[in-house]
């Protein structure tokens, strides 16, 4: 077994169904494993459903339900949106399951052991929405300031996790792991956040049941972000199966919204740190969709709907536009007029059109059988170059989670592979038979050019790459595929059978 790979998503409150932003974190993480799986990685890939807590529970009472109802009612949606969306995760946790139970309690133990959790009384204010803490002071005109709705007053008794004790080592932590917080800006304000001083953190409440309680005390239930954040090691093993913990954990990549950057970066890497376990490698917060201009509610009925949008466009399409049309780490706007345009200019047009051309010709100029590869000229040892670079890019800019970057480079080799028929002009070529030999060797760069850049495209969009695969007379075994090893030059088969035409990607009109 080669390297590994261990990539997460957060998990999904069931107190709402799945829209854009759930999909655009699933997806974004799906493409990463796919690539990675691409590149030798053994893979591990989690998502999954955060089911406890007084948001949930409330939700469940208002619509006449136990929360158990609700979450096995709402999981399904997310786990068929997921197969809809073609999501490779490898497995799909529950806070509600056992195994869960087990890991959040056993390492809330071992912070009550060590002297980090202790009993005391919680006395502020509540943000439910958030499932958050907040002090007097930090209201922002008496609502929550990170969503800005109403709070409520709490006087609870409460076990407090010691997180003012870990301020210094998350420090040190963030210095010396400059990538452990992504993108850079995000880094910045945490790195101030906690330099102006942590308090300790109400880790449990009793309030409301809807949870897990906390193993010496019944009357409590462990606050939900503590348990939220478990799901991470439990998915991997912990406790029980030390082997699959020691192989995955730590987690190379947790990928989460701006909201959530504080629960994930400060409190998690201190519980971490509390139990003697090694904190996650790297956390990365993406920005926010807001739909036509406008922020997203259900209030303004503007939610998008990850099915609708899949049944309009299509599942890559709507998976390409996520990540093509927005730098990953800032803020976009999902508006229909831009989601036609990428499809019809760089689905359509670059790519769909240039699969097209290449088989129309290879129909009317070589009977429709691919051509032997001939001499390469110095024209070809260009376009090879060009690949050759896009692929060490395309690393480059996959490890920093860049896909519109990444994306990019991949258009930049379909974009030589157009340029290159219009400086070589087959059409030209085909009059003249003594230019057969060339004729053959260009048509044959262009289907060579085609065969790699699916390779490249495969992790966007898994199920028109297969389909383009098929189309190219490759086979089913696109997923088997590795980079670099099969993107080097000059492996496409010869006397391979093709259609005249293939549409893959319709111009939405
Ligand atoms: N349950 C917690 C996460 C626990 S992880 C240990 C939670 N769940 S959530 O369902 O409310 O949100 C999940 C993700 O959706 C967050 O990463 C959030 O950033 C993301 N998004 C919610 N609305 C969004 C947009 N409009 N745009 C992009 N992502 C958004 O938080």
């Amino acid at each position: 077994m080669g390297r590994k790979f261990y990539i997460t998503t957060p998990i999904y409150y069931v107190n709402d169904i799945p829209h854009i932003g759930h999909a655009y974190t699933t997806i974004a993480a799906d493409v990463m494993a796919r690539y990675r799986r691409l590149t030798g990685y053994d893979v591990f890939f989690l998502t999954g459903t955060d089911e406890h807590g007084q948001k949930v529970e409330k939700s469940a009472l208002s619509q006449g339900l136990k929360p158990k109802e609700l979450a096995d009612r709402v999981v399904v949606r997310f786990k068929e949106l997921w197969e809809k969306l073609n999501i490779s995760n490898s497995d799909f946790i529950r806070t509600s399951e056992p195994r869960h139970y087990t890991a959040v309690q056993d390492i809330f133990k071992k912070a009550l052991e060590n002297g980090d959790i202790y009993l005391g009384e919680y006395e502020d204010w509540y943000c439910t929405p958030c499932e958050s803490f907040w002090t007097e002071m930090q209201l922002v005109d008496g609502l929550c300031p990170d969503c800005r709705r109403p709070v409520e007053k709490l006087k609870e008794e409460s076990y407090f996790f010691r997180l003012s004790k870990y301020q210094d080592r998350l420090l040190r932590y963030y210095e010396e792991n400059p990538d452990f917080i992504m993108p850079e800006t995000r880094r910045n304000e945490i790195v101030s956040f906690v330099s102006e001083g942590l308090k300790d953190l109400s880790v449990s409440r009793t309030s409301f049941s809807w949870g897990i309680p906390v193993p010496v005390n019944q009357s409590h239930v462990i606050y939900v972000w503590f348990d939220a954040l478990t799901n991470y090691i439990t998915g991997v093993g912990y406790p029980d199966n030390r082997e699959m913990f020691e192989r995955y954990w730590p987690a190379d990549v947790h990928l989460i919204g701006k909201d959530i950057l504080r629960f994930h970066t400060v409190y998690w890497p201190a519980f971490l740190m509390s139990a003697g376990i090694e904190p996650p490698r790297r956390v990365f917060a993406h920005g926010w969709w807001t739909v036509e201009g406008q922020k997203m509610s259900k209030s303004l009925g503007n939610v998008v709907d990850p099915y609708e949008v899949t049944d309009k466009y299509g599942v890559d399409q709507f998976r390409y536009f996520l990540l093509r049309e927005v730098p990953f780490g800032l803020d976009g706007d999902f508006s229909h007029a831009a989601m036609v345009h990428r499809v019809n200019s760089d689905l359509a047009n670059d790519y769909g059109n240039l699969l097209n051309r290449t088989l129309n010709m290879v129909r009317r100029y070589l009977g429709g059988r691919s051509p032997s590869k001939g001499t390469f000229s110095d024209r070809e040892r260009r376009l090879i170059g060009d690949i050759k670079q896009a692929t060490a890019d395309l690393e480059e800019r996959m490890e920093r989670l860049e896909f519109h970057r990444a994306l990019e480079t991949i258009w930049g080799v379909i974009n030589a592979a157009n340029k290159y028929l219009d400086d070589t002009a087959p059409w030209t070529l085909a009059k003249d038979p003594s230019a057969k030999g060339r004729l053959e060797t260009v048509l044959y760069s262009v289907l060579e050019t085609l065969r790699i850049s699916t390779i490249f495209v495969y992790p966007f969009m898994p199920g028109s790459a297969e389909r383009i695969w098929e189309i190219l007379g490759l086979g089913k075994d696109l997923g088997e595929k590795r980079i670099p090893e099969d993107v080097e030059f000059g492996l496409y088969p010869e006397g391979v059978n093709l259609p005249e035409r293939a549409i893959v990607f319709p111009r939405i009109e």
